[in-house]
């Protein structure tokens, strides 16, 4: 990987030096009609496979040139050297010149060949995936993304997994296997390469890499629902020993035990139990908590809940560390758990709150089977404060000091 990584550093500088204005102009045409925080970069060259793709778009945009030159000259000449009122005769007819139909012939397929090379060359170059690579499950479902890592087992048990935001290390091959629970999505986090369909009962892999350490945007590229434009993601590439550091931590991560009376506790017991007297579900048959029964499936992994700063896979950014006491991030986590489908159509999150939500296609009231039960908005808050509690240790919060790409403040957190 390494030489891949390398091969063209600390040459080329002035075509790198014009690379800003591309990844400026790629940003405003890509995330123009989207609220997002972050914007997303097509020509980041932190990324081997972006560097891959680039060099191979710059070699057949010069063959390109060079055949528009080539065509643009023997047009003018042409009619220049032929014109009407130079020659009274007709022209000469070449019907059956046999050397002027091979070379019109062998011309374009020398040139589809040395546009086969260029492409077969960097597919060579990016579709092996090294056996020492990184790997990392991806599932997407509407409208949501779960990273597992196969090869990290937790010691309280299943696979070490987090919801919509994926930790990669810097500087080697991540290799994703990229598959979906429902419908088609496309994973594409361009700052790290390539975009990826995820389709039901396929498993694709493919390697992604980046240079540089930092949050970057991803989004679902295929529309695949109400959803679409709300099914966002995180990637945070963290160097080699913070990031081993991170996945050891995770690794070792049982979610902690609330103190008996406090908010997190009932919380516990609601999220684990729901509430028999309403009827309402518990949170626990669809989502994860690593270290505790909750195992289900259905939904993101929340283990590590209170680490992640961005809230319905990607909609909402407001959870930094100095902003999750904030009123609008509390806001939004109350809104979310009470009625997902008010703040994000499409979400398959039954309500607590009593009024109608879309299930399957039908509308389901008060009343009809299917219906959910209710929770007070003081026993949500308390579902809250135990899914806030839900953090890894603070050496191993992965967004602690990692650089956000392309934020418009540029900033750190
Ligand atoms: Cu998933 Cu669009």
């Amino acid at each position: 990987m390494n030489t891949t990584t390398h091969r063209h550093s600390g040459t080329r500088r002035r075509v790198r030096q014009a690379l800003p204005t591309l990844t400026i102009l790629g940003a405003t045409l890509l995330t123009g009609c989207q609220q997002t925080n972050q914007s997303l970069s097509i020509g980041d060259m932190a990324s081997a496979y972006n560097r891959e793709i680039f060099w191979m778009s710059i070699w057949a945009i010069a063959l390109s040139i060079i055949i528009f030159i080539g065509v643009s000259y023997a047009l003018f000449y042409t009619v220049q050297k032929f014109r009407e009122d130079k020659h009274d005769a007709p022209p000469a007819q070449f019907h059956g010149n046999n050397k002027l139909e091979t070379i019109l012939v062998a011309v374009p397929v020398v040139i589809v060949i040395l546009l086969s090379v260029l492409t077969v060359k960097s597919m060579a170059v990016l579709n092996p995936t090294p056996n020492q690579a990184t790997k990392v499950d991806v599932l997407a479902k509407q409208f949501w993304w779960n990273f597992a890592y196969p090869e990290t087992t937790s010691d309280a048990g299943g696979v070490v997994t987090n919801g919509n935001e994926l930790i990669m290390p810097t500087k080697e091959a991540v290799a994703l296997t990229i598959t979906s629970g429902d419908v088609i999505h496309g994973f594409w986090a361009p700052n790290i390469g390539g975009q990826r369909a995820a389709m039901p009962s396929v498993k694709k892999t493919w390697q992604v890499d980046t240079d540089r350490a930092g949050a970057y945007q991803g989004n679902c590229s295929q529309l695949c629902g109400a959803s679409h434009a709300n099914m966002r993601y995180k990637v945070i590439a963290l160097d080699k020993t913070r990031y081993d550091a991170t996945l050891a931590a995770m690794k070792a991560y049982r979610a902690p035990e609330p103190a008996p009376g406090s908010a997190e506790a009932r919380g516990y017991t609601l999220f684990m139990q729901g509430k028999a007297s309403t009827g309402a579900v518990s949170c626990a048959g669809c989502h994860r908590v690593q270290g505790t029964p909750a195992a289900g499936a259905a939904g993101p992994d929340l283990s590590f809940f209170g680490t992640r700063r961005t809230l319905g896979a990607g909609m909402w950014e407001a959870m930094s560390a100095a902003q999750w006491i904030d009123e609008k991030a509390a806001a939004e986590l109350h809104a979310w758990i009470k009625h997902s489908q008010k703040v994000k159509p499409g979400s398959l999150m039954p309500p607590y709150d009593g009024t109608p939500y879309m299930k399957g296609g039908k509308l389901i009231k008060t009343g009809d089977q299917g219906a959910n039960g209710t929770l007070t908005d003081a026993e949500i808050d308390d579902i809250a404060a135990y899914l806030r509690s839900l953090k890894l240790p603070e050496e191993a919060d992965y967004w602690k000091g990692t650089p956000v790409q392309g934020a418009p403040n540029g900033g750190t957190q």
